[in-house]
């Protein structure tokens, strides 16, 4: 955390979470400087199928995303949450070697990340021009309306959405289609139902990379906020429902206790087994992902699946907009 308000938010959000019933923390702040890394270890988990399904279907697919995009002069390529770019650069690579014309607009709330990316890039493609912005999803895209007139290609990976719940979802698409323009297009990377038992296992590992990442949350607040989480006395429970293909993370108090947060002057108290909700990645079906895009304003001009069909990238394009 750098700059003040970011702080601020950071404290109220927390202070807000924990007050409220069931109590809540945001799994926006888990993506800390160590949160970055422990992440990077969760992307390269045998259990954690999602990274390497999106990586197959841009390594084998590039040359269909490319056609489906492509516009006749210069787009912006424009990455909600770009994140370390890894599966983006295959794309980036591809365009630059077709002598594609577009620039790349990667947005992520974390800074450390957006500025590896950028000096990465620069070095591996020089006549790339990369312009971070290092906002929330929201604030972000009000920028691209200061961006040129030139077409958008909106990225929104690696399952990001399954953070919405449905509501959310349908709102955060609403809300993209007010800002887009007739023909922007999106491509979303969504994680789709499959056997349960695989889900699960990607936010259960063993080996407690996941664990960790939970946890890390309650280590920040210690050296951020100066709370006192005595980590051994929480557990993390990580559930899927597949009627609702929700996986959820829960971080459980497993005593009575009480913790002091100093920067927030208070304290919160913890009966024995109350969870606090940390993150919910929801999973779908194609036939959602029609509704969702529909419900939305946009059209499914084409879903990129890997081999196993574990996971699309879907790409949808705006829908011209009746007049109000
Ligand atoms: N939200 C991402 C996902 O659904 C990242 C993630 C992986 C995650 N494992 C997690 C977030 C565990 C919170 C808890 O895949």
């Amino acid at each position: 955390m750098t700059s003040n308000s970011a702080f601020e938010k950071f404290a109220t959000d927390v202070d807000k979470g924990l007050g409220e019933y069931p109590k809540n923390l945001s799994s926006k702040y888990f993506y800390n400087a160590e949160g970055d890394k422990i992440f990077q270890d969760i992307m390269k988990m045998p259990e954690y199928y999602l990274t390497d399904c999106e990586f197959e279907i841009f390594e084998k697919q590039k040359a269909q995303i490319l056609e489906s995009i492509q516009t006749k002069g210069k787009f912006n390529l424009v990455e909600l949450g770009a994140g370390d770019g890894l599966k983006t650069k295959i794309l980036i690579q591809y365009f630059s070697d077709q002598n594609v014309e577009f620039e790349y607009f990667p947005i992520d709330i974390s800074a450390d990340v957006l500025n590896e990316l950028k000096s990465d890039l620069e070095f591996r493609f020089p006549k790339l021009k990369v312009h971070p912005l290092n906002y929330e999803y929201f604030e972000a895209l009000e920028k691209l309306n200061e961006l040129d007139g030139s077409p958008k290609v909106l990225l929104f990976l690696g399952g990001n959405i399954g953070n919405f719940s449905n509501k959310m979802a349908l709102d955060f698409y609403s809300q993209l289609n007010g800002i887009l323009n007739d023909d922007d297009k999106i491509i979303s990377g969504i994680d789709l139902k499959k056997n349960p038992h695989i889900i699960l296992d990607a936010y259960n590992d063993k080996t407690g990379i996941t664990r960790s990442f939970n946890m890390n949350l309650l280590k920040r607040m210690n050296t951020e906020l100066g709370a006192n989480f005595n980590l051994a006395q929480f557990e993390h429970y990580p559930t899927y429902d597949p009627k609702t293909g929700e996986a959820r993370s829960y971080i459980i108090s497993k005593v009575a206790q009480i913790v002091e947060i100093k920067t927030l002057r208070k304290s919160y108290e913890f009966k024995a087994w109350e969870a606090i909700h940390m993150e919910i990645s929801k999973k779908y079906d194609l036939d959602q992902i029609q509704e969702l895009a529909k419900r939305s304003g946009f059209k499914v001009l084409k879903n990129f699946q890997d081999e196993k069909r574990y996971f699309v990238d879907s790409l949808w394009l705006r829908v011209p907009q009746p007049p109000v």
